[in-house]
């Protein structure tokens, strides 16, 4: 069942039909490529290449393989080289020999093109959307749980910030990662039909007549560039690979904090599993996963980038690459999203574990110099004079706080006993620019 056996005289080896075929792939593009069909004619009869009955009929013949396909009468399948040729050669023998006209000023590199710059142009709704969803569970439970804890610099324990705080960077991370997107989804929009093979078409078509139709912002201005652009899906696939790479790290820090050494969240049971032989296990599998499939991500992301690394203009075999990597990633990263919003919209605050933390790591350390400089202590001297203390606390076994004035005094008599409201862990948290941590 092919598109072009004119010039050939025998039959393709059955191992052949099979490596060359994208329809076990590119059937997810039926959508997409009847509504480039529908234009084309639409097309077609505007510029005289048919006639308004002819443009009727394949119209109509192209809207029931649709309906067809949606409610499962008509199954993708079968000895076919791709979506491409499943449904011209469908619609052929539906509607009989106008079938054949279908084809006429177009050229399946062009064909191919259009689909996927629609079918990606219609994807960056879905992970925007997907994107905007985990943004909202951050902020959510940041709000809901904005209690002190602590911040790290090198995974030792450094200042005291605001778990709302915390979950708030990853939110900027997602909003920056959906103006991305939503950028790529911009420069994405122009229209490759019309392109033909490489060389446009003699026929005198109008470009702009399936431009509006199918809601691109303009015809592309070069046709051999039309057909083998694949900047767009490296783009979002370099975005996808982004929000995975945030996710990755949220995924560790959840892990983390899951952990026994931490204790700071508890992830819920639904997204959690067990140990098949240790009884008290419950591990944080689906941030685990996360993290893994983050690997997968960048892999289809260097595949097609390495796929396209060599191409000559125009079209090349090598190009049908593109949609197995491309759905991939897609698919996997929204998944990702979606259980990642999941495991935070039903995550526990512990925040009786933070406190304690908090209470262990010197984290008023940074505070008590800033006490000092506010007394007039040059910041370097005070900083110095900190370290002595931590010492002595340690040696002591006591947090600064424990300290009475009189041990304080010993390392600088600047020191009062306004220096404990001052270096109190919940209201250092009000202070200067640090409100910021509270407004959540
Ligand atoms: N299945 C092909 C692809 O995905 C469609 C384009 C075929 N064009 C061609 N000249 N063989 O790239």
């Amino acid at each position: 069942m092919k598109l072009w056996g004119g010039r050939f005289s025998s039959k393709a080896d059955e191992i052949m039909e099979k490596f060359n075929s994208s329809l076990p792939v590119d059937y997810r593009l039926y959508r997409e490529d009847i509504a480039g069909s529908i234009a084309h004619v639409t097309m077609q009869v505007h510029s005289d290449l048919l006639s308004p009955e002819e443009g009727e009929l394949l119209v109509n013949g192209l809207q029931s393989i649709l309906a067809d396909i949606e409610s499962g009468e008509l199954k993708i399948e079968g000895n076919y080289e791709d979506i491409h040729s499943f449904i011209e050669m469908n619609l052929t023998e539906r509607v009989g020999e106008t079938g054949k006209k279908l084809h006429t000023a177009r050229s399946r590199n062009d064909q191919v093109a259009v689909d996927m710059r629609q079918y990606a142009r219609n994807q960056t709704s879905v992970v925007m959307d997907a994107l905007q969803v985990l943004i909202d569970s951050l902020e959510a439970k940041g709000k809901a749980n904005n209690v002190i804890m602590p911040g790290y610099t090198h995974l030792q324990r450094a200042q005291v910030v605001t778990f709302g705080h915390h979950l708030g960077a990853y939110a900027q991370m997602f909003k920056r990662d959906k103006k991305r997107v939503q950028n790529a989804a911009e420069i994405l929009n122009e229209n490759p039909l019309g392109c033909g093979a490489l060389a446009g078409t003699t026929h005198d078509i109008n470009r702009q007549v399936t431009t509006a139709l199918l809601g691109f912002d303009k015809p592309v201005d070069n046709f051999l560039d039309g057909v083998s652009d694949r900047d767009y899906l490296v783009e979002l696939m370099s975005d996808f690979s982004l929000i995975m790479m945030h996710m990755s790290r949220l995924s560790e820090e959840l892990i983390l904090w899951s952990s026994q050494e931490f204790r700071f969240i508890t992830i819920s049971d639904a997204y959690s599993t067990g140990s098949s032989i240790m009884p008290q296990k419950k591990n944080p599998d689906a941030a685990e996963l996360i993290r893994g499939k983050t690997g997968r991500v960048y892999g289809s992301l260097f595949a097609l980038l390495t796929t396209l690394k060599g191409l000559p203009l125009t079209y090349n075999k090598d190009m049908q690459e593109d949609k197995e990597q491309f759905f991939d990633a897609l698919d996997t990263v929204l998944d990702c999203l979606e259980i990642m919003s999941k495991m935070i919209d039903t995550l526990q605050v512990n925040e009786k574990h933070m406190k304690a933390a908090i209470k262990g790591g010197f984290l008023n350390a940074t505070e008590v110099a800033d006490y000092l400089v506010a007394k007039g202590t040059p910041f370097r001297d005070a900083h110095e004079i900190v370290g002595k203390i931590i010492i002595y606390c340690e040696q002591e076994n006591k947090a600064i706080e424990d300290l009475t004035v009189g041990e304080l005094k010993k390392f600088s008599n600047h020191i009062e006993d306004d220096i404990y409201e001052y270096i109190d862990y919940e209201s250092i948290i009000t202070k200067g620019n640090k409100g910021l941590m509270k407004k959540q």
